[in-house]
């Protein structure tokens, strides 16, 4: 049987080709019920191939998928798939999207990968292995104070009310906040040391999961909001370079 982490990466660079030739082309798009929320044919035919490949390689593994793939399987590992993270961004031909693939076994995350096609940059971690980007050695920044920090957030399509608050307050106390529009990719950028830090609400397994890993292969440190232990599931994710984190969280928790 091939490596998960091998399988994640040949198929993620395959889904991302995808995407590129998509790009070029007139969208179909539509809205998941929410207002900004969109999915276009693109996500669906990247979630195809990726799910395609996933299922012949490991038949036996749960794959959950953004756009309806998931499959419970017998055995007790897992997949998360976002075939296109920054959906939005995608739409514009705003260049920052990727598709992230995340494995896990017994509840352990072990494997992650996020491709952004537009720059040909890929992002690996591997559990206990380290992180790199394209083959190259992945650390997190130095920056050891909020003052002096790049910071970045996102906004769920809807509810803005309550990161506004935080976006607001962060903006006064960090060097500068961004909103990018790929969960996924805004963590491997707190991995490869271009942003210090990175927070958001309402997230779902497929938009962290392979990032949380890289960031933490990375030296970095993933925690809920509040400084708690992470979890896939627990909506919301702190993930900074571990100098800044204390001050984000204790930025991110007054007042609530
Ligand atoms: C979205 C992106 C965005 C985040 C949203 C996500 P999608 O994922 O990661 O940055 O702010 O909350 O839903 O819909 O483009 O895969
Ligand atoms: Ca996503
Ligand atoms: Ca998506």
């Amino acid at each position: 049987m091939r490596e998960p982490l091998e399988v994640a990466t040949h198929v993620a660079r395959e889904a991302g080709e995808l995407l590129m030739e998509y790009l070029h082309r007139p969208l179909r798009s539509s809205h998941k019920g929410r207002r900004a929320d969109l999915v276009t044919d693109a996500d669906r035919a990247s979630e195809r191939l990726i799910v395609d490949r996933l299922r012949h390689a490991f038949p036996q593994s749960t794959i959950v998928g953004e756009e309806g793939g998931t499959r419970s399987g017998a055995a007790d590992d897992c997949w998360y798939v976002d075939p296109l993270d920054g959906t939005t961004n995608f739409t514009h031909a705003y260049p920052l999207f990727c598709v992230s693939i995340a494995y896990e076994r017994a509840g352990e995350l072990q494997a992650g990968v996020v491709f952004a096609p537009f720059y040909n940059e890929l992002f690996v971690a591997q559990r206990g292995a380290g992180a790199t980007l394209n083959g190259n050695p992945l650390k997190v920044s130095a920056v050891d104070r909020l003052g002096d920090a790049l910071v970045c957030t996102g906004f769920h399509p809807a509810d803005f009310a309550r990161n506004g608050e935080y976006f607001g307050r962060m903006s006064g106390v960090a060097q500068a906040v961004r909103r990018d529009g790929s969960a996924a990719l805004d963590l491997a950028f707190v991995a490869a040391g271009r942003f210090d830090g990175f927070w958001e609400f309402d997230l779902s397994a497929w938009d962290v999961s392979a990032g949380a890993l890289i960031v933490r292969e990375s030296g970095g440190v993933v925690s809920q909001i509040d400084g708690g232990v992470f979890n896939v599931n627990g909506r919301a994710i702190l993930a900074t370079n571990g100098r800044i984190h204390e001050e984000m969280v204790e930025v991110l928790s007054n007042g609530r």
